[in-house]
């Protein structure tokens, strides 16, 4: 297992380019199966999890190859077996998103519970229910997911919390379906709104998108040969953003929508860093100086559905609390169980209690390096953004976990000058002397 060694202390200046969206490819990803043809994806970060749903749409008979940099050819021409391997829907909880397209082509499917990353129960009635509204009967026995249909047809959808997962595939599934489909309470996630614009762009009609209510009208055909850019992606802006911050350093972030990071870049502002923007298309930024001249201040965080600040952003924020000046309360409203990895940030110094789902965060004046691991993706982040201000060494493990969702994190954050690498754990001693 590989690791990751930092050495901390530096200030990072310079530019990083962010990659496409982790969450808007693997919903897009299946639902290019709808589409009897070719569709060529831009955009598409070379992380790990966007290889796993290559692999799961390849299982279905999709043609998918990756022809470029972050650029995606999927053919679904041949699309015929309604089965997703179950180690990978175990690996990767998206995987179940295949489900809804074999609904809607093939009428039938076999799907297991999705697995993912461990932070708290994730149970997928709202993407069962949903398909159910629209026809689908769906039995779910020893962990695996049966269903079929003699064509889905339009219905009327309620969450009971606006999930971004069952939004976007239900969505998917009823942009085939006969008849007018209602979601309400539907997530407003920037990663909803992108796959609602991809399946508009090869012929599926979608209103509302980003609004709570969300209407399908369902088509018979797709558009082929069509090409679409992925948005940017905001967590792995977000996560620079933290490690500019945290190390008071200067990094211009490009290819960022500055609209989807706004509660990120509010809170960092609040917490002293200032945030410019630079290049703009249009109204929107492109690119964003975050520069943090001095030590932060704490801020409290209260993580929410979208427009809400992302839970997804809570802990790379929490790294970067853990040495701002004050006391904050981070509060996590969309998991039960996202504070896992404050444990390994507190074997650094940090001064972190949890008590449910909020967490109490006493800024401390430096953290030390120390090994400790990633239990997941976005802790992963949180570690290596507080290793990168850490006095001395930080071996972390684990480093799969941030494979899944960063292409070439130790990369680019080299190239802003942080001392950062990727090891194998049998020959640490060649690294130290590297670095
Ligand atoms: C997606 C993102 C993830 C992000 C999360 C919230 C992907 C691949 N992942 O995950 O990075 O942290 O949105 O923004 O896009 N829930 C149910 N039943 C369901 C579905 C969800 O109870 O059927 C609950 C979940 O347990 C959670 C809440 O709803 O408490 C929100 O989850 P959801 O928005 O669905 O997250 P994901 O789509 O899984």
């Amino acid at each position: 297992m590989e690791q990751f060694f930092v050495r901390g202390g530096v200030p990072l200046r310079g530019e990083i380019r962010v990659g496409g969206s982790k969450n808007a490819s693997l919903a897009i990803l299946p639902a290019c199966l709808l589409v009897r043809g070719k569709t060529r994806l831009l955009n598409v970060p070379d992380i790990q999890d966007t290889h796993t749903m290559a692999a799961v749409l390849r299982h279905t008979g999709a043609h998918v190859q990756f022809v470029g940099p972050e650029t995606v050819e999927v053919d679904a021409t041949h699309f015929q077996r309604a089965e997703a391997p179950e180690e990978l829907v175990r690996r990767m909880r998206a995987s179940f998103y295949v489900l809804g397209p074999m609904l809607a082509r093939l009428g039938t499917a076999r799907v297991a519970q999705p697995g993912g990353c461990d932070i708290g129960a994730r149970p997928v009635d709202f993407h069962i229910r949903g398909l159910q509204a629209l026809g689908a009967d769906l039995r779910s026995e020893g962990g695996i997911v049966t269903g079929h249909t003699r064509g889905l047809r339009g219905g009327e959808i309620y969450f009971d919390f606006p999930s971004a997962g069952a939004t976007t595939h239900v969505m998917t599934a009823a942009a085939m379906a006969d008849g007018i489909t209602t979601i309400g309470n539907a997530a407003m996630e920037p990663e909803v709104v992108d796959v609602a614009n991809f399946l508009n762009g090869v012929g599926a009609r979608i209103r509302g998108a980003g609004t709570p209510t969300v209407v399908i009208e369902g088509v018979s055909e797709l558009a082929t040969d069509t090409e679409y850019s992925v948005i940017p992606d905001r967590m792995e802006a977000g996560t620079h953003a933290c490690a500019a911050a945290i190390t008071q350093g200067t990094v211009v972030l490009q290819n960022v929508i500055a609209n989807h990071l706004q509660p990120v870049l509010v809170k960092l502002q609040e917490m002293g860093v200032q945030v410019t923007p630079l290049s703009a298309d249009g109204d929107h930024p492109i690119s964003i100086r975050i520069a943090a001249p001095e030590r932060t201040q704490c801020a409290d965080i209260l993580a929410m559905p979208h427009p809400g600040f992302p839970t997804d952003m809570q802990q790379p924020l929490v790294a970067l609390l853990t040495v701002s000046r004050g006391v904050a309360l981070v509060t996590d409203r969309v998991f039960e169980n996202r504070f896992r990895y404050v444990t390994e940030l507190c074997h650094m110094g940090a001064d972190i209690q949890v008590s449910g789902r909020t967490a109490v965060v006493r800024g401390v004046d430096h953290l030390s390096g120390a090994t400790v691991t990633a239990t997941d993706l976005r802790a992963g982040a949180a570690l290596v953004v507080a290793a990168l201000a850490a006095q001395g060494e930080t071996a972390i493990l684990g480093v799969e976990h941030v494979d899944r969702g960063y292409s070439k994190l130790a990369e680019k954050l080299q190239r802003v000058g942080a001392r950062i690498q990727r090891m194998d754990p049998e020959s640490p001693a060649r690294y130290l002397r590297a670095v």
